[in-house]
C-alpha cells in the first residue's frame, strides 16, 4: 500500500503502510524488530480486538508449544488462548519437574525436538539468557515468554497498547516505575522500549537494595531525549506521574531470605494514597499482585492493570500470527507512516525512527577467560554454552555478557 505525497517543502514521500514482514523473526527482546513493527502490532491488536470473528482462522492448523519451566498464569494461558482464538493448537508444558529439563536436558537440545512439532515456540525459563539460548539453536519462531530477571518483551506490548488506549501517545510521558527494579524484567523491556519512542522521563522508585541494573540505565542516558531520576519515596512524586507502574518484589530471585521479608511491603498503593496523583495517571502493574496495590485501588477509573491483561492477549495474537506469516482476514493497515527514499532515514509523524534498534553483535576479539558473573545467566548453569560477549556501548573497556547484559 503505497502513493506518493508531497509535504509541505515539496519533497516527495511514499506514504507506506507500516506492514513490515515478520514471519519467521523471534523475540528474545522487544530490540529484535523495528519500531515500525511495534506499531504495526498496535494496529493489528486493535482490529482484532473488533475483529474477533473474522479473524478465527488466521492461525487454522498451526501448533504453538508453551514451555514454561516457570510458574505463571497469565503469560501461559494468555498465549494459549491468543493462540486458540486464532484457530490453532497448543502443545506444551508447565513447570520444569514435568519436563526432561528434570532429567538435565539443554534448552537447545529440547528446542531441538519441540521444534519438529510445532510452528511457534513461547518459551519461559528463570535462568537470564534462556531464550537467547533457545533462538539460538533453532530456526522455528521462539518468543522470550520472560528469561530470569532480564527481559518479558510480550508484557511490554501489554504495557504499550494500554498507555496508547489511555494517553494516545508513547511519548512526552513522566513514567513511573515502583518496586523491584532489579529483578522486575517486565520493568527492563519497558524501559528498553520507551527509549526507541523517545521523550520519556523515567522516575525510578526503589529501595537501594532494589535499583535499576546499569544496563537498563544505560539505555537512558543513550537516548538524547529520555531522562531519569531515581528515588526512594513513591509520595514525593506520586502527583508527578502519568504513569505509575508498580511492581512486584520478585521473591523467587532473592538468595537471600530475610532482605526480601524486609523489602516486599516497601511499596503499597492505597486509594488515600493515589489521591495524591493526576486525575489522568494510569496505574499499571503486570501482575501477580501481593500487596503492592491495596484492593480498593480496582474501583479507581486510574486503575489500568486489568486493560493490560486483555491487551496481552489481543498483542500476543497480533505477534504469534505475524512470526507466522500468517494474514489477519480483513485487515487493512490504518497506521501509515511516511517514507523517505531511504528507508532507514525514515520517521513517523511524531518524529520517531522506524529504524531498528541497536543489536548488540558479539566481539570475537573479547578476552578468552572472560565469564559472566551473574549467577542467574544461563552459561554459569549450562557449563557447555559458548561464552560470548559484547563491547559496552559507552565504555569500550567494559564488556556485557551477549546472554544477559551483565558487565563481565
Ligand atoms: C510478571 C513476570 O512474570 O515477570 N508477570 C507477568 O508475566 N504478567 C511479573 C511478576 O511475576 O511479578
Amino acid at each position: 500500500m503505497t502513493n506518493a505525497f508531497y509535504d509541505s517543502s515539496n519533497q516527495v514521500f511514499s506514504r507506506c503502510a507500516i506492514a513490515q514482514s515478520l514471519a519467521g523473526k523471534s523475540v528474545v527482546t522487544l530490540d529484535d524488530i523495528s519500531t515500525a513493527q511495534i506499531r504495526m502490532l498496535l494496529d493489528k491488536a486493535r482490529y482484532i480486538d473488533s475483529h474477533r470473528k473474522e479473524v478465527a482462522h488466521t492461525c487454522d492448523g498451526r501448533v504453538l508449544a508453551t514451555l514454561f519451566y516457570e510458574p505463571s498464569t497469565r503469560t501461559r494461558l494468555s498465549f494459549e488462548t491468543a493462540m486458540l482464538r486464532l484457530g490453532g493448537k497448543v502443545i506444551g508444558f508447565a513447570g520444569a519437574q514435568l519436563s526432561s529439563a528434570s532429567k538435565g536436558e539443554t534448552v537447545s537440545d529440547t528446542l531441538k525436538v519441540v521444534s519438529n512439532y510445532v510452528d511457534v515456540v513461547a518459551m519461559r525459563h528463570p535462568k537470564e539468557g534462556a531464550a537467547f539460548v533457545a533462538t539460538q539453536a533453532v530456526s522455528t519462531p521462539v518468543i522470550n515468554a520472560g528469561d530470569g530477571g532480564h527481559m518479558h518483551p510480550t508484557q511490554t506490548l501489554a504495557d504499550l497498547a494500554t498507555i496508547l488506549a489511555r494517553f494516545g501517545r508513547l511519548n512526552n510521558l513522566t513514567v513511573g516505575l515502583c518496586g523491584d527494579l532489579t529483578y522486575g524484567r517486565t520493568v527492563h523491556s519497558l524501559i528498553e522500549t520507551l527509549c526507541r519512542f523517545g521523550n520519556v522521563h523515567f522516575v525510578l522508585i526503589s529501595p537501594d537494595e532494589l535499583k535499576t541494573p546499569q544496563y537498563v540505565i544505560d539505555r537512558i542516558n543513550a537516548t538524547e531525549s529520555c531522562s531519569y531520576e531515581e528515588t526512594r519515596d513513591l509520595m514525593e512524586v506520586i502527583g508527578s506521574l502519568d504513569v505509575l507502574y508498580m511492581t512486584r518484589v520478585q521473591e523467587e530471585r532473592f538468595t537471600d531470605r530475610d532482605q526480601y521479608l524486609r523489602l516486599r511491603d516497601t511499596y503499597i498503593l492505597t486509594e488515600e494514597k493515589l489521591q495524591k496523583a493526576k486525575p489522568n495517571t494510569a496505574v499499571l502493574h503486570p501482575l501477580p499482585r501481593i500487596n503492592e496495590i491495596a484492593v480498593d485501588v480496582d474501583a479507581d477509573p486510574r486503575a489500568a492493570y486489568f486493560e493490560q491483561v486483555k491487551n496481552g492477549m489481543l498483542m500476543r495474537m497480533a505477534l504469534e500470527s505475524s512470526v507466522l506469516g500468517d494474514e489477519l482476514l480483513g485487515y487493512e493497515p490504518t497506521d501509515f507512516v511516511n517514507v523517505p527514499k531511504d528507508e532507514s532515514q525514515a520517521y513517523d509523524a511524531n518524529g520517531i525512527s522506524l529504524a531498528n534498534p541497536r543489536v548488540h553483535k558479539e566481539d570475537k576479539n573479547a578476552p578468552k577467560d572472560l565469564k559472566c558473573p551473574n549467577i542467574r545467566c544461563i552459561t554459569n548453569s549450562e557449563l557447555s554454552l559458548v561464552k560470548k560477549f559484547y563491547k559496552d556501548d559507552s565504555d569500550a573497556n567494559v564488556y556485557r555478557c551477549l546472554y544477559c547484559d551483565e558487565e563481565a
